[in-house]
């Protein structure tokens, strides 16, 4: 397995660009399933979980073709599968996203059950209570979920017990297929539900509501072919504006969206960044003071989110004071804290929360990669650490960062990859 290897303890500097949302290609790749046209998505970012959502098409009849500039061509003209196996979908969860498109336009689906992973049990209840409510016959047996509807699914209310993001998502791209109105109530309000929504309307759906809690979906008889870009990754932007301040540092990334990631800006400029914003860059300069300590619970968009936790609990391990933070959406997602307090990091778990006080510097060490975002949390330390440090396992970064080290070096650090 890959390792990256960091020299610290030396501040970022310079410009780099924002990569298109994983979160959004996602879904939005699932979504190529609906439409029997080819369709034209730009700005997809070269990750692993997006070659693996190409691969999953593909084995269903999706054409797909992707040039040198992430633009990706599909066509969903002659799709002869509807089947998503077991291996793949347990290398990534997101796979789930095709139930939704198959059973909207095919009304048949044979998807494995994700299962949970590093950072939760991750259950799909919510998405088969909507896929049921849109009038789908679904058995689970044998790990997979067996979906069935004898007509055309029908439009109807549904309230979400829970806030889900891909469950908002799946129920979504079933429903612009259906017969009649569908409402889903309590529905997630993250930018990439609202990226799905454009690309749908692009398309030729009638989706109105996305980016609030209720969303209405008026069915229609086909979407046809077009083109979309995708949104820039409010992740993978928070992830380097936290790089700049744990090594305090002054950068700028380009083709950013700062209204996605508020919750994000504030509490940087908590910790002591000047952060200035225009409609598609972000820049923070720390005028090389050390950060000071902050404190958040994660909870659902336009709260702060849970994807950025393990960022800033790791510019907590070196800033100034005390900071507690509180995951309240994931049960088991502070798998980064053994590793960080490998490096000499002083925190203390109590349940779903961490307190932090901060040290002068930590140590370079070497630590292993868990899950993507306590892998990125694992890469700020390194960067600010005083020493070498060595991440191993590093496949979970690349499912979500592209380039990560291409992109770090241009901002003046000094990593680089081992291949094992
Ligand atoms: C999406 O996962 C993201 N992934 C996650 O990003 C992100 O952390 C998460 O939303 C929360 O923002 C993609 O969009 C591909 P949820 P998702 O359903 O949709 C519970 C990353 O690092 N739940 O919103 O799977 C669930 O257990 C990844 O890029 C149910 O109980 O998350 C969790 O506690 C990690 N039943 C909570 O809801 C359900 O049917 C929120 O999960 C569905 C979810």
């Amino acid at each position: 397995m890959d390792k990256l290897i960091i020299q610290g303890n030396i501040p970022l500097t310079g410009e780099i660009k924002i990569s298109g949302a994983k979160n959004a290609a996602l879904p939005i790749l699932a979504a190529s399933l609906l439409i029997p046209e080819p369709i034209q998505i730009s700005n997809v970012p070269q990750l692993q979980d997006v070659a693996t959502i190409m691969s999953l098409l593909g084995q269903m009849g999706v054409r797909m073709s992707l040039d040198d500039k992430s633009n990706i061509e599909a066509d969903a003209s002659n799709v002869t599968s509807f089947f998503a196996p077991y291996e793949l979908v347990r290398t990534m969860r997101a796979s789930v996203l095709v139930l939704g498109p198959l059973l909207g336009r095919f009304g048949e689906a044979n998807v494995s059950l994700p299962g949970g992973c590093a950072i939760g049990t991750r259950p799909v209840d919510q998405h088969l209570k909507g896929m049921r409510a849109l009038g789908a016959d679904i058995e689970v047996e044998n790990g997979y979920i067996k979906a069935k509807a004898k007509k055309r699914l029908e439009g109807t209310t549904i309230v979400m017990d829970i806030v889900t993001v891909t469950g908002t998502e799946n129920i979504m791209m079933a429903a612009v297929l259906a017969k009649g109105q569908t409402i889903i109530q309590n529905a997630a309000r993250e930018p990439e539900v609202e990226d799905l929504a454009n690309f749908l309307n692009a398309l030729g759906a009638k989706i109105s509501g996305a980016g609030t809690a209720t969303i209405i979906i008026d069915g229609v008889e086909k979407l046809t072919g077009g083109t979309y870009s995708v949104l820039p990754d409010r992740i993978e932007t928070g992830t380097y504006l936290t790089a700049a301040a744990i090594t305090r540092g002054k950068i700028k990334l380009k083709n950013a969206r700062p209204e996605t990631l508020e919750s994000v800006l504030l509490k940087l400029q908590e910790a002591g960044a000047f952060i200035d914003t225009g409609s598609d860059w972000i820049s923070l300069d720390m005028k090389g003071n050390r950060p000071r300590a902050i404190t958040l619970s994660t909870a659902p968009y336009p709260a702060f989110p849970t994807d950025m936790q393990a960022q800033m609990m790791a510019l907590n391990t070196i800033a100034e004071g005390t900071g507690i933070i509180t995951e309240t959406v994931f049960e088991n997602r502070f798998m980064h804290v053994q590793e960080l307090l490998r490096m000499g990091a002083n925190i203390s778990l109590k349940g779903n929360t961490a307190i932090c006080t901060g040290i002068e510097a930590l140590q370079g060490a070497p630590t292993m990669a868990t899950d993507l975002r306590a892998s990125a949390s694992l890469v700020l330390a390194g960067l600010a650490a005083v020493g070498s440090t060595t991440i191993d396992r590093i496949y979970h970064i690349d499912r979500g960062y592209e380039c990560i080290e291409e992109k770090l070096t241009q901002l003046g650090a000094r990593i680089h990859r081992v291949p094992n």
